[in-house]
């Protein structure tokens, strides 16, 4: 009997320490999460506690609540075995002033650094106006890609919400390993014509479902000073999961994980292996789903 339950108790206590460790989804002594967010490592709060400074997340007490940033971005969620990370970023706008008719305008340029990149796949370039042309430069590792997006309306009753095809509403792709995107007016198209019912134009990166046309934006300067949420993706490492398997610097450290090739350029992400999950990132990350779930209800 003593044998039977000594003989249990082995088969136990490695899951054990896994479970405690697996809880835990940060480095040992850090903190996993911020204002209700989760931060897995290989992200983490404050200093030594994410893979590298790039990784390092903030988490700022505003009026009690807690609000993660990484960088100037707030962090919205953190999803590890997409490798991505959502975020938040203002629209930007070019308005008519029919008073003093001059033209107000918030041109801008975004950029993340390496291992960093806008979601090719999630994200779009979204332009509204009734009087609108906006120019888009996209730049990656190797090459720079000009694109552009005209959108007109001759009046209000050519538009239909939720349609996003060039009458008051355009959009354009991005493309894969993008990580500076500038972005411009032509202020020949500025709303002049069209202002008494059209007085703002706006252009924007938006992750897909995270942005649907509205008549409303035509008429109305509400998207003014409105922020839109953004994917961007991350890798460990800068090579390729054979390249990196072999090397010590291999970041996939759970022993049930295995390596995923980015498909957006040079850099790897992990992944807990079939019937597992967890963090790969960490030693003893990622744990059997069946005996998770058995050791939580036994608890
Ligand atoms: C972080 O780690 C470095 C090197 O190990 C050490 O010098 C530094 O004091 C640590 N910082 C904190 C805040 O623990
Ligand atoms: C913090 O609270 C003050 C007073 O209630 C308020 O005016 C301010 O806008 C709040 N700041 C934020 C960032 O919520
Ligand atoms: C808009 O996004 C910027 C950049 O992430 C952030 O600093 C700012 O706090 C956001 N504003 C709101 C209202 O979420
Ligand atoms: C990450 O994305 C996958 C696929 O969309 C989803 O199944 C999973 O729940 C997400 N994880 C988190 C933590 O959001
Ligand atoms: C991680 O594994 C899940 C489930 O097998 C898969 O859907 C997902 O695409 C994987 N992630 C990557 C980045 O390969
Ligand atoms: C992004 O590209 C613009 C235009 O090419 C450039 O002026 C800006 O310095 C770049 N930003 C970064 C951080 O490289
Ligand atoms: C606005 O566009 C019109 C027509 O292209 C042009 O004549 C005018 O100079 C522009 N106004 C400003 C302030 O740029
Ligand atoms: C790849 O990463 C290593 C270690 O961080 C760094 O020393 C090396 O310069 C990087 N190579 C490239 C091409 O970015
Ligand atoms: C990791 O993935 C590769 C390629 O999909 C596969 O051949 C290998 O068996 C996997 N290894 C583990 C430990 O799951």
């Amino acid at each position: 009997m003593i044998l039977l339950i000594l003989r249990f108790l082995l088969l136990i206590w490695p899951a054990r320490t896994e479970i405690a460790e697996s809880a835990n989804t940060a480095l040992p002594g850090c903190s996993d999460s911020c204002g209700g967010v989760a931060i897995p490592y290989p992200f983490g709060i404050g200093p030594n506690c994410s893979m590298s400074e790039v990784f390092e997340v903030s988490c700022n007490t505003i009026n009690r609540s807690s609000t993660p940033y990484w960088g100037d971005f707030v962090v919205l969620d953190i999803n590890l075995s997409l490798g991505q990370v959502r975020t938040s970023i203002p629209i930007s706008y070019q308005c008519y002033n029919s008073k003093t008719k001059e033209v107000e305008d918030s041109d801008w340029w975004l950029s993340v650094d390496p291992p960093f990149r806008y979601d090719h796949e999630r994200n779009k370039f979204v332009v509204i106006g009734c009087d609108t042309l906006a120019f888009v430069n996209f730049i990656n590792d190797q090459n720079s890609y000009l694109g552009g997006c005209v959108s007109g309306c001759g009046s209000l009753e050519s538009l239909t919400d939720g349609s996003c095809s060039g009458i008051g509403c355009c959009e354009t792709s991005i493309p894969a390993g993008t990580n500076n995107i500038t972005f411009w007016f032509d202020d020949k198209y500025n709303n002049s014509d069209v202002y008494s019912f059209s007085p703002c134009s706006y252009a924007m990166l938006v992750e897909e479902g995270g942005f649907h046309f509205n008549t409303g934006y035509i008429t109305t300067s509400q998207l003014k000073d409105q922020n839109v949420s953004v994917v961007i993706d991350w890798v460990v490492g800068n090579t390729t999961c054979n390249a990196a398997r072999t090397s010590k610097s291999y970041a996939c450290k759970s022993k049930y994980s295995n390596c995923s090739d980015s498909n957006s350029g040079p850099g790897y992400v992990c992944n807990c292996s079939d019937g597992y999950q967890g963090n790969p990132y960490l030693q003893g990350g990622c744990i059997c789903l069946s005996l998770s779930l058995l050791l939580a209800l036994s608890l």
